[in-house]
């Protein structure tokens, strides 16, 4: 696997790989990688002949006071890591090659709707700052197709968006979540929490699982649902930052006849914000 930090490197290299006929898979992500990573790049070796990663800790998708400087860089680890699970070529440029006017002067991309609830509520500009960089990587790497976790199921949706709004040639798949064998979801940051954090830190996925349980049977009472599982993270020592439960395409509160919803819930413990989602699809409406 090849390392390259620069444009014209990246280019040079993917245009060699089309050349020989291949077909070209992208997985994007900040590093710090974990087996939920690692699937992402199992599952584009899978799809095409040549995948190319990029690692980029984005200062675009955060906001001021997040844990952009704190945010782990682990390089020769995360390298180790995608040889294993079959990356061809690693893109990995700084700042000043991604945003090389500044970030002041950047073209932006925009996704409404989408982006506006749940992070984007607490996070304002995060998926401005997503979309933009993804568009720009994407306009880099010129891949056939391009793998995203489902674990960020807004960032998947507004990406999904993006594509089909700019009609971008780019077929997205959605990952599924992988998990601790606890249930927690396997995420960078939770690399922040203490060892009592991490005890507590199931509760959200327990949490999601027992309200798309109930969902299941038949409970429609969306609101008592989430009472109930809001009650559950205060009791495991979390605070809530959103609950819901959303149809899983259009991401507005679910209504009665939904027949595909989403359990979706970012909480702190601590300082650290964990995003967790359950999608389920309801063989009968469910009113
Ligand atoms: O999910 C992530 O790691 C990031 O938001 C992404 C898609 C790599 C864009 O910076």
């Amino acid at each position: 696997m090849n390392t390259v930090k620069t444009v014209r490197e990246l280019r040079a290299a993917v245009a060699r790989a089309r050349g020989e006929g291949k077909r070209i898979a992208f997985v994007p992500t900040m590093g710090n990688l974990h087996s939920g990573h690692a699937a992402l790049v199992t599952k584009a070796a899978q799809r095409a002949d040549f995948v190319v990663a990029s690692i980029f800790v984005n200062p675009l998708q955060f906001g001021a006071g997040e844990d952009l400087d704190k945010y782990p860089r682990t390089l020769a680890a995360d390298q180790e890591r995608l040889l294993q699970a079959g990356c061809h070529l690693l893109f990995a440029p700084t700042v000043e090659e991604m945003y090389p006017d500044g970030m002041s002067v950047q073209t932006r991309v925009s996704v409404p709707h989408l982006s506006e609830g749940l992070c984007g509520a607490s996070r304002p500009g995060h998926f401005e700052g997503v979309a933009t960089v993804v568009s720009k990587l994407f306009n880099m790497v010129q891949p056939d197709l391009a793998v995203f976790g489902e674990k960020d199921f807004q960032q998947l949706a507004v990406i999904r968006a993006m594509v089909r709004d700019l009609n971008m040639p780019v077929q997205i798949i959605g990952e599924p979540t992988v998990r601790a064998e606890d249930g927690l979801a396997l995420s960078s940051r939770n690399g922040y929490l203490t060892p009592e954090q991490r005890a507590a830190a199931p509760a959200l996925y327990r949490t999601l699982s027992g309200m798309a349980e109930a969902l299941r049977r038949g409970q429609r009472d969306y609101a008592a649902l989430i009472a109930g599982g809001e009650a559950q993270l205060e009791a495991a020592g979390m605070r809530k930052d959103y609950l819901e439960v959303r149809h899983a395409v259009t991401l507005r509160p679910a209504q009665l006849d939904d027949r595909d919803l989403v359990v979706i819930a970012a909480a702190y413990l601590g300082n650290t914000r964990l995003i967790d989602n359950l999608y389920l699809h309801l063989e009968t409406p469910s009113a």
